[in-house]
């Protein structure tokens, strides 16, 4: 099977440049979408074809579409920031493109070719260059996704899917900017089991994590922190997010498990936080330790990292055992931030060729 190239069939219908302005100077986080979308068909025994460049508009689906009953579904976020010369680049795509074969392949879709995906969100963004923001932390945050479009009931892999990109102007996913979040330790809901689909970024882990994200803010908090589904005692996750924990000079993260999302910043951190000369781990930490090393000031901060959030400094904790506080934001926090940051808007070497220009 051929790899098909994106046919180009732009809007002559865009957003007005006043109105696009407009939205650009308040974006928000995934509230307004771009011009354009790309739109790739997968038929069982044609593989993937139709690959095509098309208005950004609303889709028919029939009321017995797979998808809508059996939540075969998969998505990924990378952003594409304006850099320091006016030109755009995303960050790591092709991470993206390989987790996106990983959730497909666990959740028994097929797998959109590494450079398919790639050139996918490259075509968006160029047709859609004038929605990036112009420079500093906001970015376009595109949003690739693929689900069943088979119609009928019966419960098997689907023979049919469509894989689009949408593209979404960014500006601070927590509103409030870097303002340390609370956290509410969830013990009666799991986000994922051993086994299960919390390695894949698929849709029905996001809707299965609703029910503990409104237990926390009904206990006060701003996001939910999951713990592993056997023991209910190993920190996993923190709402969408990966957990980085500090102590001085160690920095350190939960170890994979079989049902942690592998972030693509939490690996860029643990490589960034190597460089600047910080010993790096990737380990099992528990509540009991959190509260612990917490008390005797042993732990200094704990933040949450990924695509759409960035960085995001954790002050108060909140348990049924008890409630404690991590000093926040610290300065290992906002250090990494920084050079992150900086790296993705090309203000610093990107030494390990990281941005992807497009
Ligand atoms: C991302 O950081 O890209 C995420 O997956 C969070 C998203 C669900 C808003």
């Amino acid at each position: 099977m051929t790899t098909p190239t994106i046919e180009l069939k732009p809007s002559s219908n865009l957003v007005p440049a006043a109105e696009r302005e407009r939205i650009l100077a308040n974006p928000g986080f995934g509230r307004h979408f771009t011009d354009h979308m790309v739109t790739i068909s997968w038929t069982e025994g044609r593989g993937w074809h139709d690959a095509q460049l098309v208005p950004y508009a609303p889709l028919s689906i029939d009321p017995a579409n797979m998808t809508l009953h059996y939540a075969q579904t998969i998505f990924e976020g990378l952003k594409a920031y304006r850099q320091a010369d006016g030109s755009v680049a995303t960050f790591r795509p092709e991470a993206n493109a390989r987790r996106f074969q990983r959730s497909a392949r666990r959740m028994a879709m097929p797998e959109l070719p590494e450079e398919l995906f790639v050139a996918a969100c490259d075509a968006l963004v160029r047709q859609d260059v004038d929605w990036v923001p112009a420079s500093g932390e906001e970015s376009l945050y595109l949003r690739p996704f693929m689900f069943a479009t088979e119609v009928g009931v019966g419960v098997h892999p689907a023979n049919e899917f469509l894989f689009i990109v949408i593209a979404s102007p960014a500006g601070a996913y927590f509103s409030g900017g870097v303002k340390p979040v609370s956290v509410w330790i969830s013990d009666d809901y799991v986000r994922a089991a051993p086994g299960g689909t919390g390695e894949a970024k698929a849709g029905g882990n996001y809707a299965s994590s609703l029910l503990a994200q409104a237990e926390a803010t009904a206990h006060g908090c701003d996001q939910v922190v999951w713990l592993d589904g056997v023991e209910r005692r190993w920190i996993e996750e923190m709402g969408t997010n990966n957990l980085f924990f500090v102590y001085g000079d160690r920095v350190a993260t939960p170890a994979f498990s079989g049902s942690l999302l592998a972030g693509i910043v939490r690996d860029s951190l643990l490589t960034i936080a190597a460089d600047l000369g910080y010993e790096v781990a990737e380990e099992r930490i528990s509540v009991e330790d959190w509260r612990r090393a917490s008390a005797d000031g042993s732990l200094t901060e704990v933040f949450g990292c990924g695509t759409a959030a960035v960085i995001t400094p954790v002050g108060q904790v909140k348990s049924k055992a008890g409630d404690w506080t991590v000093p926040a934001p610290g300065e290992v926090t906002m250090r990494l931030r920084r050079t992150l940051l900086d790296i993705q808007t090309g203000a610093a070497e990107d030494a390990h060729g990281w941005l992807h220009r497009v």
